[in-house]
């Protein structure tokens, strides 16, 4: 697959960590920083990658930020985009199977690496499941529609 990756200053190490992981599982990783430990603006990142995501220049994406919450509210400003914090695999399962999302979001300060990897492992291994879920997320992306 191939992932584009965005981040703030707080999230630099754990970045690395996973484009690590995910290099070594053979995906192709687009990097699209910060790559800097200078304090930077969280929603620079989630706008590029969400725009990347949108226009399918990556088939999906993963923002980290101090907590996953300011880079994921950027991204999810993106049309097209369905960003979502997931602290834990459960949610991160889910938001797959039923939300269809195609960015996942987690936070430097809130998750350890190992907690990451799961999550983002669990992200990438699960498939949409359709039917009722479609509908749902059609009903979403219609309120994207009537507010643009
Ligand atoms: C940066 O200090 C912090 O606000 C940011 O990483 C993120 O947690 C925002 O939602």
């Amino acid at each position: 697959m191939k992932i584009g990756i965005g981040n703030d200053h707080s999230a630099l190490e754990l970045k690395a960590e996973i484009i690590e992981f995910l290099k070594e599982k053979g995906h192709e990783i687009v990097d699209y920083g910060t790559n800097s430990t200078e304090s930077c603006d969280y929603p620079v990142y989630g706008e590029i990658v969400g725009k990347a995501v949108a226009a399918h220049e990556v088939d999906c994406g993963i923002l980290i930020c101090g907590t996953g919450l300011g880079i994921s509210l950027a991204a999810n400003k993106v049309a097209g985009v369905r960003a979502a914090v997931c602290s834990e695999p459960y949610t991160a399962r889910m938001s797959r199977l039923h939300n269809d999302c195609n960015v996942l979001a987690f936070g430097a300060r809130v998750v350890g690496a190992e907690l990451a990897k799961m999550i983002v492992d669990t992200w990438l291994n699960t498939e949409f499941e359709g039917g009722r879920h479609q509908r749902r997320v059609d009903l979403i992306m219609d309120i994207e529609k009537r507010n643009s």
